[in-house]
């Protein structure tokens, strides 16, 4: 296949298929989730909040419900992560409260009108019917559901005392839970983009213990698939979904399998002001180490992991959720882990007694009319399709690519004849990190070289000089650094040059213990992709 001879046009492959629907139920293979055909389907979903007091999918006073599936399809993502509270199926009260109804007991009047305009066809639905035509018309847009028991009393969540953290605690009677759960999967049984079911958000408070997390978790994953034995069964650990440790030491005991997924949850403020308080290379490494201990492992024990929320401020403006994302993104990357962003919804009806809060982690504006933040779409829009995994159109050996984090592009050359530049990282050329430390374009005789300091990388057939060879230095091991030394003396390492887009070698930054230091344009995860090659020398 690969034939090691050195012309200058390269070849344009175009063989990725464009995404489609997952074709029929879900189940799990070592750590990947696959369709029916064997074929990966990665989830790239954005979480979607129904379970506040108004029980009813935010946003429906803003946009007609299609258009926001639309956008939702068009902003790259394939799936929701749509929340339920516990209790709208519970509790024989709300059972014949409509939408209206909810809306005018909490004074919302004027949200009635506006999702009369919106959404007529909704306004006198009881509360689960609109929670049906909204998992219907996500469906019709081909958008796959999660169905997430976010809470069990409707309203904001999560803290250590509301109630609602752990099995035990004033409204989490596990028993009332797993009716809740198989009378969910029960109705939901026939809705084919359904998925998966998150069994129960962020367990947390001062009841939290492990025996009782496998004795309920478990029973509740039965009771869900006895319902519903198409949909994947999500577990969140324990500390918020912050840790999912123990399952290290016990594995879970299910009468089925291939349906068990995990799921964590990983945000800036899960480690307080660390990113902004620390050297970014030192807390990147620090807390992968950590989030790797506390849940990646379990990618190697044959589970896949949900990374079903994360999120940052989309302003910009927040600097401990800037440094955290480039760090995020590269680990997400180089795990290929399946992913929920926190979140769409631009604004909420009523958030903890504020009326019309706007959500800034939210990925629509607060009216809901168009993208709040375009460049982060970009930035994360290479991870919504899979990188590995089973019945990608691949060689049958996964290369090497370098991702980029700080702008999720990779490092690609458009011919021989021009520098390297960030691209997409469809169109990267395939490489190989040798056993010498080279880095070798896959089927040819070349190696990248570095020239010098400010200098464009290039590439060369003598590989064996210190300009050829490259070691993942720093706390974060994302600088790719040379053996060739700067002019100063010091290390080069892979950046991005003046005019943001060609790759140079320039001096290592923030290998110390600097706290104000910026490394991220130096930041690059070499990665393993098995997507079809578009561009190749022959
Ligand atoms: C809201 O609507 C209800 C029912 O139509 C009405 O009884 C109530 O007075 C209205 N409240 C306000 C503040 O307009
Ligand atoms: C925790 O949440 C409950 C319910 O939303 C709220 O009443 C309480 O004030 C919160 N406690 C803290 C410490 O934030
Ligand atoms: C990283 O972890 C080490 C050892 O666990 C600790 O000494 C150091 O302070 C941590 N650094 C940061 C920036 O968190
Ligand atoms: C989008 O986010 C970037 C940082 O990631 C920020 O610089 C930019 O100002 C944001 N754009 C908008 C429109 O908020």
């Amino acid at each position: 296949m690969w034939r090691p001879l050195l012309l200058l046009a390269p070849l344009l492959l175009v063989l990725r298929p464009p995404p489609e629907a997952a074709a029929g139920p879900l189940s799990t293979s070592t750590c990947w989730i696959i369709d029916e055909s064997g074929r990966r389907v990665k989830l790239a979903c954005v979480n979607w909040v129904t379970h506040t007091e108004v029980m009813v999918a935010e946003g429906l006073v803003k946009q007609p419900l299609d258009v926001i599936s639309e956008g939702i399809a068009s902003m790259g993502f394939n799936c929701v992560r749509l929340t339920w509270p516990l209790f709208l199926v519970t509790d024989y009260n709300l059972a014949a409260v409509t939408v209206r109804q909810s809306f005018l007991s909490l004074g919302l009047n004027e949200s009635v009108a506006a999702i009369l305009v919106n959404n007529p066809s909704l306004v006198d639905l009881p509360l689960l019917q609109a929670y049906k035509a909204v998992v219907r018309n996500l469906g019709e847009n081909n958008i796959m559901v999660i169905l997430d028991n976010h809470i069990s009393k409707p309203g904001w969540c999560c803290n250590n005392t509301d109630g609602n953290g752990f099995f035990g605690d004033k409204y989490f009677d596990p028993d009332v839970w797993t009716r809740g759960l198989t009378k969910m999967a029960g109705m939901f049984c026939d809705a084919t983009n359904v998925v998966g079911m998150s069994l129960r958000n962020e367990l947390r408070g001062p009841k939290q213990n492990v025996n009782d997390w496998y004795r309920y978790m478990q029973r509740g994953a039965e009771a869900v698939h006895a319902a519903n034995p198409n949909v994947l069964i999500i577990l969140s650990g324990l500390s918020f979904d912050n840790d999912l440790s123990f399952l290290s030491r016990k594995q879970v005991k299910l009468s089925f399998s291939s349906k068990l997924v995990f799921e964590l949850h990983w945000y800036a403020f899960s480690n307080g002001h660390a990113w902004k308080n620390g050297n970014p290379n030192q807390v990147c490494g620090n807390i992968s180490a950590s989030v790797m201990r506390r849940a990646g492992f379990l990618l190697n024990q044959g589970h896949p992991l949900f990374l079903s929320e994360f999120g940052i401020d989309l302003r910009g403006t927040n600097a401990n959720d800037n440094r955290y994302l480039g760090c995020i993104l590269g680990l997400a990357a180089e795990l290929d882990v399946d992913w929920a962003l926190w979140t769409l919804q631009g604004s909420y009806y009523l958030r903890e007694g504020v009326l019309g809060m706007e959500e800034f982690y939210g990925v629509f504006t607060y009216d809901w009319c168009k993208p709040r933040n375009a460049t982060f779409l970009h930035r994360i829009s290479t991870l919504q399709s899979p990188f590995q995994g089973p019945g990608l159109i691949s060689e049958t050996k996964p290369y090497k690519i370098f991702f980029h984090p700080t702008t999720g592009m990779c490092v690609v050359r458009k011919s021989l004849l021009v520098p390297f530049q960030l691209g997409p990282c469809d169109e990267s050329e395939a490489w190989d990190y040798t056993p010498q430390h080279t880095l070798a374009l896959k089927g040819t005789l070349l190696c990248l070289k570095a020239a010098g300091d400010g200098e464009n990388v290039n590439t060369g057939v003598d590989c064996s000089d210190s300009a050829s060879k490259w070691e993942l230095i720093s706390d974060s091991r994302m600088h790719v650094s040379t053996k060739m030394t700067a002019t100063d003396g010091g290390r080069l390492c892979l950046d991005v040059g003046q005019d943001g887009s060609t790759i140079v070698t320039s001096s290592c930054r923030c290998l110390g213990n600097d706290i104000r230091c910026d490394p991220e344009s130096q930041w690059f995860r070499i990665i393993d992709s098995s997507r079809a090659v578009v561009r190749m020398y022959f």
